[in-house]
């Protein structure tokens, strides 16, 4: 059973957090990522937008959401009027998963399983006692898994006000498409227009 629960320190806050985090080895995941990619942002952000796991630009720099999909986020959450900079910003899964054909050859990535984000749980479930959100943005299938279940469909949910139970504590969600989605969709047009609808959802939520 892997679990990233014994590497969770009690005390300290985030940036004791932050500084396990690093260390963790609670799943194999550690093993081939150049480094563990935290959560970043405000420790009392409003809102906290979950994302599935760190790409190839997020596991060099060390920070979530800072290559493609990141931008297109960025982008469409002040596009739908929440600033970016107001958020916490995190992923259900802290290391990179990929596969290589060679050494040198394009990193690819993999979707983590749910062993992997089970494993991780422990980390989210410590940011969101931590930033006590007052909603939380799930970005794609695989955070809504995490959060709420293998059950969870994206496209059932989306673009709506959810109040769940999680980690012990009642929380708010809405649930849209991920970023990345949008970059891989044949009309980037519709597919941008729905996740920035889905976003409106969540700036009406927080006002
Ligand atoms: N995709 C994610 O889900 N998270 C990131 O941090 C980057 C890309």
């Amino acid at each position: 059973q892997y679990t990233a629960a014994p590497f969770v320190p009690e005390r300290g806050g985030l940036p004791a957090l932050r500084e396990a985090a690093a260390g963790c080895r609670g799943c194999p995941l550690h093993r081939a990522a150049t480094q563990t990619v935290f959560g970043s942002g405000d420790a009392h952000a409003r809102v906290m937008l979950v994302g599935e796991q760190p790409g190839d630009q997020e596991d060099r720099q060390g920070k979530p959401f800072v290559g493609p999909a990141g931008k297109l986020l960025d982008r469409a959450l002040a596009d739908a009027g929440i600033d970016p900079a107001e958020a916490y910003v995190t992923n259900a899964v802290k290391h990179f998963k990929f596969t290589q054909a060679e050494p040198k050859k394009r990193r690819i990535h993999k979707a983590p399983t749910l062993r992997e984000m089970t494993a991780c749980g422990p980390w989210l479930a410590a940011e969101l006692a931590l930033v006590e959100p007052e909603l939380i943005v799930v970005l794609g299938a695989t955070a809504g898994k995490a959060l709420l279940g293998s059950s969870f469909r994206v496209t059932e949910v989306r673009g709506t006000v959810l109040e769940r139970e999680i980690h012990g504590r009642q929380e708010r969600l809405v649930p849209t498409v991920h970023p990345s989605s949008v970059l891989r969709a044949d009309d980037r047009k519709t597919a941008y227009e729905g996740l920035v609808h889905d976003l409106e959802t969540a700036a009406r939520a927080l006002a």
